[in-house]
């Protein structure tokens, strides 16, 4: 697998950033072949039932009821349900409602204050924000208002969290696009949450915040400049979003590449050179024009752009692990203050890791997502990164795969004892709850 094997930092990014970027592009793996929802709804309900649930319950700490944070307030009822069509783990369910974006003194909180100021001082008439839109949406929110096909593989139970047939954890802020249009603002940004169900590395967790803009003009903005909406949008896009990277960056050299969305056309990649390394920025188009119909906007030409935060901050706040941001560790949180971007994280320390091989024979529904979410259900933030090492098909047709586990602490150096418990944990429940056989 593409990710865990090398940490190739553009590879990896770009399958959490942008997975809608094109169908099958997150389908990376060769053994985890997209499912169709109803194939994975099975899948999912075999490897979370209720016996599971509770086995579970032993290694885990006890989960409030109720989660209150930052003015959402989700009962744990209404998301984590023990039903096939439920594929959240009580380890997302608690994360709800930290809104990291919200903390002037974090520095996913500090980078979209900067966005914010960038665009607060280049537009007279200020964007609309919005950064408290709650996180759990509709099926139809989350995909089908932004032209998601129907087959698409980011729909499926493998890569997004479900609360039910129709409900998700939005899996982008792209999510809120259409209601926020229909209601009629013109200028706004969307911060949020955003979940995926997704492999271990060090740049992938299954929760990150992204932050969503869209602006539309009407036929008067293009008219006098003698191009048509389209391209007026596109060229007004790119000057926006290039002041926006060197007020981030500073003087970087940028491209342009084209791309595919499915809500947007022309599509766009914004690249910088940094730190001698192409990094992708963000994604962005020219809206499709049926989302602008549906909205009441038939007459209008829009721009919209998406961008990872933590993406964004790990490189200019130089912090090495993507689990690093839910640090509540005091060596980690005293380093960042509000309105300071960019200030280097110093390590505190760094305690070695520890390896775990494990070897079984998968079955059809196995799927590496499915593996790290029963390994993160065990082990929490102590596992730092999940790769295949080895993968082969016998005679009979049989398949093995062997797994490396790194379990390592970002605060304190763990036991042999404590990493021997929970990798007989893991092997226990991954046979379990995955159907396969241990070799
Ligand atoms: N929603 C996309 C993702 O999560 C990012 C994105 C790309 C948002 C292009 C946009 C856009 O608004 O125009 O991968």
């Amino acid at each position: 697998m593409a990710v865990a094997i090398g940490f190739g930092q553009s590879a990896a990014f770009s399958k959490a950033l942008l997975f809608l970027h094109r169908s099958g592009r997150r389908s990376f793996t060769a053994f985890s072949a997209p499912y169709s929802s109803s194939a994975t709804a099975a899948s999912s309900s075999s490897a979370f039932s209720s016996a599971d649930k509770l086995r579970s319950q032993k290694w885990r700490a006890p989960v409030a009821s109720v989660l209150e944070r930052g003015g959402v307030k989700i009962a744990r009822d209404d998301v984590v349900r023990d039903e096939p069509t439920n594929n959240i783990p009580d380890t997302i369910f608690t994360k709800l409602g930290q809104q990291l974006h919200r903390r002037n003194q974090h520095p996913i909180g500090i980078l979209k204050n900067a966005i914010y100021d960038y665009f607060d001082s280049n537009y007279e008439n200020k964007f609309d924000k919005f950064d408290d839109l709650c996180p759990i949406v509709t099926v139809k929110q989350n995909f089908d208002d932004v032209l998601v096909p129907a087959d698409h593989v980011s729909r499926s139970y493998n890569d997004t969290y479900y609360i039910d047939p129709q409900t998700v954890l939005r899996c982008h802020t792209s999510a809120h696009q259409a209601e926020l249009l229909s209601m009629g603002h013109k200028k706004f940004l969307v911060t949020g949450d955003v979940y995926r169900r997704d492999s271990i590395d060090a740049t992938h967790y299954p929760v990150f915040h992204q932050m969503e803009g869209v602006r539309v003009f009407s036929p008067n903005d293009w008219e006098l400049s003698g191009q048509d909406g389209t391209a007026y949008a596109a060229e007004d896009l790119k000057k926006c979003l290039e002041g926006l990277a060197r007020h981030l960056f500073g003087a970087v050299e940028m491209r342009w590449i084209d791309t595919y969305f499915p809500f947007t056309d022309p599509s766009f990649e914004l690249e910088i050179y940094f730190q001698e390394k192409w990094l992708e920025v963000l994604g962005c188009g020219v809206t499709e024009q049926e989302i602008l119909k549906r909205s009441g906007n038939s007459n209008n030409v829009a721009w919209a752009f998406g961008l990872g935060l933590e993406r964004l901050a790990m490189v200019l706040f130089d912090i090495p692990d993507i689990r690093l941001f839910w640090s509540t560790d005091e060596r980690f949180t005293s380093q960042f203050s509000e309105g300071q971007l960019g200030v280097k994280f110093k390590p505190f320390s760094k305690f070695p890791p520890c390896y775990k091989d494990m070897s079984f024979w998968i079955n059809e529904s196995f799927t590496e997502n499915n593996l790290c979410e029963v390994i993160r259900g065990i082990a929490g933030d102590l596992v730092e990164e999940v790769c295949l090492i080895d993968d082969f098909t016998n005679k009979k047709g049989m398949t093995s795969h062997c797994y490396r586990i790194a379990y390592r602490s970002m605060e304190r150096s763990l036991t042999d004892e404590e990493i021997n418990e929970l990798q007989w944990n893991v092997r226990e429940q991954v046979e379990s709850k995955l159907k396969v056989v241990l070799r």
